[in-house]
């Protein structure tokens, strides 16, 4: 969609989205969230933007009844994880290297059809700062604060959708990269959402909100 035919969301409407979405405790198991519907939810996680948009994450769609029960001894029980319609797992990248920078590049080149060699000064301020580390960062905690712009993203847009969502991160991380074969790999896991529709039985949602007052996180200046 070009900026000239970009449609906006009345602010009414996001709004009650956002106060609509709460963290979803119990979901109704016997509905699913339609083949439509979960392409636009896949399609925000692939849209979300990252710093260099490098994307150093990956994520794991779970449907499957036995692998969902197989998580949720190790997601401190939460029924949430098998009765959503769908988990995305949130993967962070534990490494950058040359090899995954020109990957990126490659796909630049690809898609803007510029040559590589006009990407040369990009790639090597990529390279220095990422994989020789000349800005000091810590990696795996850089990749997972990427990783979760991608959440934010996801529960927004499942909000704007009318679809329910509750973020996870009460999980053992090492007990889902083994369930999932990740040791050893490029890629841990971080989180998961669970998505799906809500129960009518979850007390949770006429629950009031509860945030700080914006005067005790917004300052002006
Ligand atoms: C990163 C993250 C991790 C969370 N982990 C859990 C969790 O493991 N289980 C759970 O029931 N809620 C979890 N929550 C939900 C929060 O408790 C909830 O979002 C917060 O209390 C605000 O309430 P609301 O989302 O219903 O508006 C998590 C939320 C976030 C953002």
């Amino acid at each position: 969609m070009s900026p000239a035919t970009q449609t906006s969301v009345p602010t009414e409407t996001l709004l009650d989205a956002l106060h609509w979405r709460y963290a979803t405790k119990v979901f109704d198991p016997a509905r699913a969230i339609s083949v439509t519907d979960w392409q636009a939810l896949e399609d925000s996680l692939v849209l979300t933007p990252s710093s260099y948009g490098l994307q150093p994450y990956k994520f794991i769609v779970v449907t499957d009844p036995v692998l969902k029960a197989q998580l949720r001894p190790v997601s401190w029980g939460q029924s949430q994880i098998t009765d959503a319609s769908h988990l995305v797992v949130f993967l962070a990248r534990n490494t950058m290297t040359e090899a995954y920078v020109d990957g990126y590049i490659d796909r630049v080149a690809e898609v803007r059809g510029v040559a590589k060699g006009d990407l040369a000064g990009y790639r090597d301020l990529m390279v220095g700062n990422l994989v020789e580390n000349r800005v000091g960062l810590n990696i795996p905690e850089w990749t997972a604060r990427q990783a979760y712009l991608a959440f934010g993203q996801l529960m927004q847009t499942a909000a704007l959708m009318g679809i329910d969502a509750c973020p996870i991160e009460g999980l053992d991380p090492k007990a889902y990269d083994q369930i999932l074969g990740l040791e050893g790999g490029d890629y841990r896991a971080v989180a998961v959402c669970a998505l799906g529709y809500r129960s009518d039985a979850d007390k949770y949602a006429a629950l009031p909100k509860v945030r700080q007052r914006a005067e005790a996180l917004i300052e002006r200046r």
